[in-house]
């Protein structure tokens, strides 16, 4: 009932017709410098620049995803599973911690494509989780230990989300399914109720949902609107976890924008609302140029209209970027005077305040977790 009524003031505060729980930004920079491991921190690897993140969360942001890679976090000389590099953790850990305590959510993203082993040769290749056919694989049952240990120290943290994978690609979509339904069960098992971002294959590519995402030869890349109705989670709890670039080949690695937005979220999102799924665009980006600016508005637009959208994170904010030229980093990034001020930070502007205090749930209509309630000493408003 606490989660109806939050949601129903978070929709309410807004005064429109907006339709967005989650708004916010990535901060990349954990799973950085992956080819050198375990790579020194604040050098290598970087969750967050705290004084950013104030920053964002200062101008109505209220969720920040932070990557983390799973070969720091689980040293490849103990395996994927429930043995931790524990400086790694607390340095996540303490991310989290100045996220959450002052009311943001964290979404904890497992950055890793459906692979370990390998990470110098992602998001490209290494060994799938998984594949039993693979002698250099982890397995799905090691998969499943690292997050029963992993939600298990976040459990009491209502305003954690958990974005159990990044980007699985070039595999069976089977395997993607068998993989996501492993980890959710460990979650759940291990009385986790927030909520959970659930990855498909093609890189989550929420443009090619009902399509095959990669040759058949190479493997059984069957689409994703296909495969994963087949997912299941005791809480309903669960939002599709997807992605979305608006270059040539879809991997936000141009300047020019040069596929049509929002037509590109028509077919998903009638297949989420005939499902009643809910879905979380965890990565989005664009150049910095008019007509980028216009893609990236317009798509703005279409998440608020459909509520099938609960939230939305730009690609992308973090400390150690440079001149990346998708950069939202406060003072320093290539699009920090841009697209943020611009584009996004209008649309954030136009939600507030975000409620930004709450058991992190989606709004399926049979959705709803019980038990976690307030956040941090901070009373839930209503
Ligand atoms: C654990 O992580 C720390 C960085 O926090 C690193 O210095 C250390 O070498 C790592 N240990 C292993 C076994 O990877
Ligand atoms: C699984 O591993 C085998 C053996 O290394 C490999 O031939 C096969 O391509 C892998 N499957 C996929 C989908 O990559
Ligand atoms: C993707 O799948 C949809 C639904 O089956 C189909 O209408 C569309 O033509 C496909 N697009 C491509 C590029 O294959
Ligand atoms: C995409 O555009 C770039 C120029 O920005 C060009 O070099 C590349 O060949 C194009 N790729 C495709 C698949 O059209
Ligand atoms: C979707 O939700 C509506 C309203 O709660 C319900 O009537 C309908 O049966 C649901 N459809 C599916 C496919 O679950
Ligand atoms: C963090 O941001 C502050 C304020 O913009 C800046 O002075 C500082 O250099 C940044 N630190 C890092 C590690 O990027
Ligand atoms: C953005 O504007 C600020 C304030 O004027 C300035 O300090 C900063 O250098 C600018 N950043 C870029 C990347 O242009
Ligand atoms: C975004 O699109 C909306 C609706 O078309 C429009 O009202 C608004 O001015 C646009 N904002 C920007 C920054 O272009």
């Amino acid at each position: 009932m606490k989660l109806v009524s939050w949601i129903l003031t978070g929709a309410l505060v807004g005064g429109s017709t907006c339709e967005i729980i989650y708004a916010g930004v990535n901060s990349a920079g954990g799973e950085f410098a992956q080819e050198n491991l375990p790579g020194a921190f604040g050098i290598d690897y970087l969750f967050i620049n705290e004084s950013s993140i104030d920053y964002f969360l200062n101008a109505g942001v209220n969720t920040i995803r932070v990557p983390f890679l799973l070969e720091r976090i689980c040293p490849l000389e103990t395996g994927l599973g429930s043995v931790f590099n524990e400086s790694y953790f607390v340095e996540l850990q303490s991310a989290v911690t100045h996220i959450t305590t002052r009311g943001g959510y964290a979404i904890l993203d497992a950055h890793n494509y459906m692979r370990y082993n390998d990470p110098s040769m992602q998001p490209n290749s290494g060994s799938i989780i998984g594949n039993m056919s693979d002698p250099q694989a982890a397995t799905t049952e090691s998969l499943a230990a690292f997050w029963t240990e992993f939600s298990t120290r976040f459990k009491t943290n209502p305003n954690v989300i958990f974005g159990i994978m990044n980007e699985p690609h070039t595999m069976p979509t089977d395997l993607v399914l068998k993989n996501d339904q492993a980890m959710i069960d460990a979650i759940r098992a291990a009385g986790a109720q927030q909520l959970i971002l659930v990855p498909g294959n093609g890189f989550t590519g929420a443009h090619r949902w009902l399509n095959t995402t990669c040759s058949p030869a190479q493997a059984e890349c069957t689409p994703n609107a296909d495969v994963l109705t087949a997912i299941t989670d005791p809480l309903s709890n669960f939002a599709f976890d997807m992605h979305l670039y608006f270059d040539n080949d879809t991997s936000g690695t141009h300047e020019e924008c040069t596929l049509a937005a929002p037509a590109n979220l028509q077919p998903v999102t009638q297949w989420l609302r005939q499902h009643n799924y809910t879905a979380f665009l965890s990565e989005f980006g664009a150049g910095a140029n008019p007509t980028c600016f216009r893609t990236l508005n317009d798509t703005l637009v279409f998440l608020e209209e459909n509520a099938e959208f609960v939230g939305w994170t730009y690609w992308a904010a973090g400390p150690l970027w440079g001149d990346y030229f998708l950069s939202i980093e406060p003072g320093e990034g290539a699009q920090s005077n841009t697209t943020w001020p611009m584009v996004l930070e209008p649309h954030i502007k136009s939600y507030g305040p975000m409620v930004r205090c709450g058991v992190s749930g989606s709004r399926a209509p049979t959705g709803g977790v019980r038990g976690l309630e307030g956040c941090l000493g901070v009373k839930l408003p209503g």
